[in-house]
């Protein structure tokens, strides 16, 4: 079958379609409905089905190649900045997460219960994931960049029964301390988990609270025989809640199903990434993102693939590291980001000539717009196909893309692609609803049902994922992606940023709202606006613009740069350092409209040197010359 066909297949008759899809993993009771959307949006797939997302990703592999690896987990950040490697195999790894799951229950976690997982990228945090599905507890995991406060909301969002952490991360061989950031956002929340789970990497020394705190190593000895067997889900019972950012400075729980996530992982994984038993894939992202649970976790296990779990930057030792981890595991499929290219980008050639890397098919990025610099580049640095895709972590699998594995149809420069199975892409106009026709610049959308391993809502909020997602268009009830697209005439999407206050710093979805509201955590803020602007390296960085409460604080060059700094140190402990301002510039006056709300799309056409737009609402055009002032100052 071609693409179109397939496709059209997925839109006229998904009940077909899925449920042959679904015949891609392992059911342990058949489910009796494909698809369930008669309470829209909510939708359900494949109903009265039971399945396990660990079974389907680990033991399932267990009889047919349980000595093959199944895990490679690969650090930099060691003391000499050599790389430390870990090979575990299915077999391994199935011992490995019956033995956390066993500390797991023996801790008194049960179906149903949630565990966040604030972990850095080391093995026992791919454990620990899998065994919350094995039981059926519902894991969230915090990206290791997040410090207190941002830990703190999620604490207190998803009430974990356990916390999984460790002593500490690690940066460029710097350990980062993760302890006492946990420590502090436990006395932040509200909601006090019963029990801590603590990893020791020996990094920095640890402070264990007594009736609290377990030290892993030693219940893993205790447990070293814990049989534990898959407990049986169903379809549409919770697997996990990822926090991501939106408009509000309220983190969104993104909340995923079982059932349908696997099925649409193992269907991408198919036609899109092409992956196959026994070869191995290597996503550099980070497990505390939607990539890092989709490609770095479930799908590669899920497809029956050894799966690389890289620690380190991607010049540590040398620029070559990647690529000597290619040629050493024989990686045939490469998930990345574009800032990462554009980092190798200016490094020195030779590193990538030295390695063999004969072995990898196609190199997909995502999570940001894709320059066609950064493409053409890397397009011919590897000589592999680049296959960009473009989704969400509401989504947790590409919305539009080219899928190889069922159709070569050529990837046209800075597209993303076409929409995938099951995905109604329309591109609406942003104020009357109406379709734009080709080349014409709305808002994408997407038309419901959404198909399978998309959010289910918003963990504890149906209300919210309804506002939020769904009511953003007075004439039909659609998803609204916040991104502003175009659709060529032949089909071909082009993504041209959000519609709200989201920004994408290196990849990282942040809300300027969240850093918004930690800036003025600082005595000395009265109003703030934080905006993203565009980064050659980067993409995307924030710049915040600050009205100090005593205007003295910020009259001197050195009393501003003093009070920068300041406003950047409350950031890195409250939020994180991936969340920290590039600039902090001083104001009297915010941009705003006569009815008080900031108008932050201007400011941000004035940092990126474009035209500011319709001016006719604001209340004093004098606070545009204190932008423009500030950022020539
Ligand atoms: O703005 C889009 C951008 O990243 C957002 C989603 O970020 P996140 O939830 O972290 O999920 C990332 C999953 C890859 C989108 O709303 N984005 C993602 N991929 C692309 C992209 N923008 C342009 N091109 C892409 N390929």
């Amino acid at each position: 079958m071609n693409f179109a066909d397939s496709y059209r297949q997925s839109i006229t008759d998904p009940q077909t379609y899925w449920a042959n899809e679904a015949k891609l993993i392992d059911w342990h009771a058949p489910f009796s409905t494909v698809l369930d959307d008669s309470n829209p949006p909510f939708t359900k797939w494949f109903v009265g089905g039971k399945t396990n997302l660990c079974h389907n990703a680990v033991d399932r592999w267990v009889a047919t190649q349980g000595d093959q690896p199944a895990l490679i987990a690969v650090s930099s950040e060691t003391e000499d900045g050599q790389l430390h490697e870990k090979i575990y195999t299915f077999a391994e790894l199935q011992a490995e997460i019956e033995r956390t799951a066993a500390i797991m229950l023996s801790l008194g976690v049960a179906k149903g219960d949630r565990v966040l997982i604030y972990m850095p990228m080391i093995a026992e945090a791919i454990f620990a994931m899998l065994a919350c599905a094995r039981i059926g507890a519902i894991h969230s995991v915090v990206f290791g960049g997040f410090a207190s406060n941002s830990l703190a909301t999620r604490i207190d969002d998803a009430k974990p029964a356990l916390i999984v952490s460790a002593d500490a991360g690690s940066r460029n061989g710097k350990a980062i301390a993760y302890k006492p950031l946990l420590d502090e956002a436990i006395k932040l929340a509200r909601h006090k988990p019963a029990h801590v789970l603590l990893v020791d990497r020996r990094l920095v020394p640890m402070t264990m609270i007594a009736g609290r705190d377990a030290d892993y190593a030693a219940l893993r000895r205790q447990y070293i025989d814990a049989q534990v067997p898959i407990t049986w889900l169903d379809s549409n019972d919770t697997s996990y809640i990822l926090y991501t950012s939106g408009t509000t400075g309220k983190p969104k729980g993104v909340q995923r199903d079982v059932g349908g996530y696997a099925v649409a992982l193992a269907s991408s994984m198919k036609h899109i990434f092409c992956g196959k038993p026994g070869e191995t894939y290597f996503a550099t992202s980070d497990i505390g993102w939607v990539v890092g649970h989709s490609y770095i976790v479930y799908g590669p296990l899920i497809a029956g693939m050894a799966t690389v779990m890289y620690e380190g930057l991607p010049i540590r030792p040398d620029a070559g590291v990647w690529w000597s981890i290619v040629e050493k595991y024989k990686v045939t499929r490469m998930f990345s980001a574009p800032t990462a290219v554009r980092v190798l980008k200016k490094q020195p050639p030779e590193y990538m000539k030295k390695h063999d890397t004969s072995s990898l098919k196609a190199l997909y990025l995502a999570g940001e717009p894709l320059d066609e610099t950064t493409s053409q580049w890397i397009a011919s640095a590897l000589g592999v196909p680049i296959i960009d895709n473009y989704w969400q972590t509401e989504t947790g699998w590409p919305i539009l893309s080219i899928a190889k594995g069922i159709e070569d149809k050529p990837t046209r420069l800075g597209s993303p692609g076409v929409p995938m199975a099951g995905y109604k892409v329309k591109i609406l106009n942003e104020s009357t609803g109406a379709v734009c026709g080709a080349n014409e610049k709305g808002v994408v959308v997407l038309e419901g049902p959404l198909p399978p391993g998309c959010m289910q809502t918003i963990y504890g909020d149906d209300d919210r994922f309804v506002k939020t997602y769904w009511s953003n268009f007075s004439n039909e009830q659609v998803y609204s992606t916040f991104d502003w697209g175009i659709r060529d005439a032949d089909g071909y999407y082009f993504i041209l940023g959000r519609t709200d206050d989201v920004i994408n710093v290196a990849g990282h979805r942040l809300g300027t709202r969240e850093i918004e509201e930690s800036i003025s955590s600082h005595p000395n803020v009265s109003e703030v606006a934080v905006v993203g602007i565009e980064d050659k390296m980067k993409g995307q960085v924030a710049v915040a613009f600050v009205i100090p409460k005593n205007a003295d604080a910020a009259a001197t060059p050195e009393s501003r740069r003093a009070l920068e700094a300041e406003v950047m140190a409350i950031v890195d402990k409250q939020l994180g350092a991936v969340a920290r301002p590039s600039r902090v510039h001083f104001v009297t006056l915010l941009p705003k409209t006569r009815s008080g709300k900031l108008l932050r799309r201007s400011i941000q056409a004035i940092c990126e040197g474009r035209d500011p737009g319709d001016l006719t609402t604001i209340e004093d055009p004098m606070s545009l010359e204190q932008i423009r002032a500030a950022l020539a100052g």
